[in-house]
């Protein structure tokens, strides 16, 4: 799209009627109550891209609040304020989120040849952004809907593929952004700009990673793996020294580049399998992560990230037995599907991904298939009354009996109920209790 352009064509062949009609709505009652808004950031640069998007951001020139309280009136729904940073969200009926936020214009002043236009407001607000691809906006209200507004050569840089910054400082500013332009590299396979890449690495060198907080990095690698490729971005991440950054120095790059690449593979499999969620990603690159750095980066991770408690305890229990099951479960030794069972039997489904990712190697994966579908399934089909049924006086030998009958069924001894009484049947009197 030329800067010059009305949006309106774009918008009403590429946009569902549903959202169209509410920015036509929104623009009326903007038109109608005095304020000037725009359609702005990742919606427009996807709704030119043709990328679906239905996260819909908007500035407002005066009053965010103020305006977005007029909204719901008149769409009704839920509406947070946020009156701190001057934004709302409101959530409609049928659970679509609008975002609206004042525009800003403090931070960086324009450099001095930038000539100015009549609309001073929005442009400052979107000169603070990221990415130039960033800054392209329209204009909702109903006398100009749809005028496309791209101070910075957003239009041309997405065309291009080009991710570039708009002032040198930018990743010095907010370092969150240098993970920004590695998924936005990888979503829409754009590249930094070599100017871009400069700043980036000047501003590694001044360690600007250690300025951010465990839990806005936690934010960014929760992110990262929701991008249709998270191993790709970790890499590029690694290679460029980001990583190291943040953890201190890695033990062994090559092998950790190796590692990421095999946890696509695995949580794809695992994922198609139906064994492993999206949200569960994250966990398994934690402990891919974790295993190359040092041992301190274990502890920050715990302790700054802002985990909940179900994954601080699969953390540990992955460092304390999941690891050295991976040598027990790769050796060629013949071990029967009990021990496979024994060895995995504990272990959650972000430990096993991990395991086949840091192992890469056949044997261990199918066992950990074997497990996951069919030994960890098996189940022994008697119960505590049973056993009290046969004269068997409650105690720790009721749990003994259990795990040898599993034991038994796991390695295909026994198999029906009548197998497992006969089996209890066939026990010495010491081990029934008697
Ligand atoms: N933004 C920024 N610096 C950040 C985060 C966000 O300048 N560290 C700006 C970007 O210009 C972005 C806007 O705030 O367009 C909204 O942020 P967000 O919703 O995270 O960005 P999207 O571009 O929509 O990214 P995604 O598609 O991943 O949701």
């Amino acid at each position: 799209a030329e800067p010059s352009e009305n949006l309106m064509e774009v918008i009403n062949t590429r946009l569902p009627k549903k959202i169209q009609g509410l920015l036509w709505l929104i623009g009326q009652k903007a038109q109608k109550e005095g304020f000037k808004v725009y359609a702005v950031g990742g919606f427009v640069r996807d709704l030119l891209l043709g990328v679906p998007n239905h996260d819909i951001d908007i500035v407002v020139e005066q009053d965010a609040i103020s305006f977005a309280r007029k909204i719901v009136k008149y769409l009704g729904g839920q509406i947070k304020e946020y009156q701190k940073f001057g934004t709302a969200t409101i959530t409609l009926k049928d659970g679509m989120k609008i975002d609206f936020a004042t525009a800003r214009m403090e931070f960086y002043p324009f450099p001095a040849a930038m000539p100015e236009v009549e609309e001073t407001t929005i442009k400052h607000d979107l000169y603070r952004r990221d990415f130039t691809i960033n800054t392209l906006a329209f204009r909702l209200n109903s006398d100009k809907f749809g005028d496309f507004l791209d101070f910075f050569e957003g239009s041309k840089d997405l065309e291009q593929g080009s991710i570039k910054v708009l002032y040198n400082l930018s990743f010095v500013e907010d370092p969150t952004r240098i993970f920004r332009a590695f998924r936005f590299e990888s979503r829409y396979s754009f590249h930094m700009d070599d100017s871009t890449m400069g700043f980036l690495l000047n501003a590694l060198e001044n360690n600007v990673m250690q300025k951010l907080s465990g839990t806005r990095i936690f934010e960014e690698f929760q992110a990262i793996v929701l991008e249709p490729n998270p191993s790709v971005i970790l890499i590029r991440a690694l290679e460029l020294g980001v990583l190291d950054n943040i953890f201190g120095k890695c033990s062994n790059p090559q092998q950790l580049k190796q590692n990421f690449k095999h946890t696509m593979d695995s949580i794809v499999c695992l994922k198609e399998k139906g064994i492993l969620e999206k949200k569960d990603f994250i966990l398994v690159y934690l402990l891919v992560i974790i295993n190359s750095y040092p041992k301190k980066v274990f502890e920050i991770i715990l302790k700054d990230f802002n985990l909940d408690k179900g994954s601080r305890i699969i953390i540990r229990n992955f460092f304390d037995v999941g690891l050295e099951r991976i040598e027990k479960l790769k050796s060629n030794k013949h071990l029967d599907p009990s021990e496979i069972y024994d060895s995995l039997n504990g272990l959650s489904v972000h430990s096993l991904c991990a395991m086949m990712a840091i192992a890469d190697n056949d044997l261990l994966k199918n066992r950990i298939f074997l497990y996951l579908e069919e030994l960890h399934k098996v189940d022994v089909e008697i119960t505590g009354n049973d056993l009290k049924e046969m004269g068997i006086k409650p105690g720790p030998v009721y749990s003994k009996i259990i795990s040898r009958l599993r034991q038994q069924k796991l390695n295909g001894e026994i198999h029906t109920k009548d197998d497992e009484l006969n089996y209890i049947k066939s026990l010495d009197l010491k081990e029934r209790g008697r």
